[in-house]
């Protein structure tokens, strides 16, 4: 939760110049469907361009400079949501939202 806020936050932040100092917005929706908790995040950044969708999730992917990313997020979240909590994390772009998250609701 907490890696995909981070990338809202800098998706944004790459966009502010000083002409565009806009501060955007990231949107977190919950809800639930039959047995799953959905969790989807949006942010008003520039988004993933077509030819890097396919890979955010592989280790050490990114797009960001040395210190800003190591490319490790997407890929640790992914493994913790599949493995830990048995959910499931994937890139949608249905109205800017990039993620949905889904795991099950607690007992
Ligand atoms: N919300 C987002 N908006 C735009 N691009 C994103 C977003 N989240 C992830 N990405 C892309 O996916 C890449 C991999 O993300 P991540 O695994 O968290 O690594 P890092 O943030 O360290 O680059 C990023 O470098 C970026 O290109
Ligand atoms: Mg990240």
């Amino acid at each position: 939760m907490l890696t995909l806020i981070v990338n809202a936050a800098q998706a944004i932040a790459e966009r502010i110049t000083p002409e565009r100092p806009d501060k955007g917005r990231i949107d977190v929706m919950t809800r639930r469907a039959g047995d799953w908790a959905e969790i989807g995040i949006r942010d008003t950044g520039g988004g993933i361009s077509r030819e890097n969708q396919p890979r955010i999730f592989e280790p050490f992917f990114t797009t960001k400079d040395v210190g800003a990313g190591t490319g490790q997020g997407l890929s640790i979240a992914l493994r913790m949501i599949t493995e830990n909590h048995r959910g499931k994390l994937f890139f949608i772009s249905r109205r800017g939202y990039r993620y949905e998250l889904f795991h099950p609701p607690p007992a």
